[in-house]
């Protein structure tokens, strides 16, 4: 069993996509599992106040360490004080990508934590963080979709998750190019028909055709791992 805790402010954001498709059927079969800590919780203030003034002056709020630090110091207790990667969600970090989600499908605990307000005290990053990781070059209001994106892209490619006819390595960058078009029933819809090749059940043509269509395609729609994967070929050689 892989287990996901995500430390937030808003646990209902975490619980609902995980109550949904397939990371719900994960959770069902026991494969995966997703629990929202709310760093609320850990509190010691009378009106469970999470944030607080930032110093040298500034627009807006920062997260406390103390709660953060308790709440991610709760989780690594029901695991006998084991360190257990603790990745931080944030903009200014390097941006996510399949091989990480490969890596990271590895561990069998993962803490994700989700900032809010202007960001958290940088003392508690220092002392528990092992992992910065942003999902783009954007800002969004918390940490929350970051981190279920995360352990969406993770979590498919934990074995049994996409059930046992589908791998998750053999899908979009697997070989670091997008996946050629695909096609279903009917034969022709608005004029516009199947590819011959498809059809014709020589296994070795429809290859190689979906090849050179994700080849084309990745040109097209992003030069930058095209360049890439030709610089892998030419060095291959
Ligand atoms: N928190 C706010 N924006 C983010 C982003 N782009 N990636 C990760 N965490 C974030």
């Amino acid at each position: 069993m892989h287990k996901y805790y995500v430390m937030t402010l808003f646990p209902d954001m975490i619980d609902s996509i995980a109550g949904t498709s397939i990371m719900k059927r994960a959770i069902d079969a026991s494969i995966i599992d997703i629990e929202a800590v709310n760093i609320r919780d850990y509190t010691v203030n009378k009106h469970n106040r999470v944030d607080d003034y930032t110093y040298g002056g500034g627009a807006g709020m920062l997260m406390q360490a103390q709660p953060v630090y308790d709440c991610h110091k709760a989780i690594l207790e029901r695991h006998q004080g084991r360190k257990i990667r603790t990745v931080y969600m944030t903009p200014q970090a390097p941006i996510f990508d399949q091989k990480m989600a490969r890596d990271l499908a590895d561990e069998e605990e993962i803490i994700f934590l989700c900032g809010h307000y202007e960001g958290i005290d940088e003392r508690v990053l220092e002392e528990i963080v092992t992992d910065y990781i942003s999902i783009g070059d954007y800002v969004l209001t918390g940490g929350e979709l970051p981190a279920m994106v995360c352990i969406d892209a993770i979590a498919r490619m934990v074995p049994g998750v996409l059930g046992n006819e589908i791998s998750g390595e053999t899908e979009s960058f697997d070989d670091g190019l997008l996946e050629y078009p695909q096609y279903s029933r009917p034969v022709e819809w608005m004029g516009k028909t199947v590819p011959d090749v498809l059809m014709s059940g020589h296994h070795a043509n429809i290859e190689k055709w979906r090849k050179e269509q994700s080849l084309e395609r990745t040109r097209q729609r992003r030069p930058d791992l095209y360049e890439k994967y030709i610089e892998r070929m030419r060095d291959r050689s």
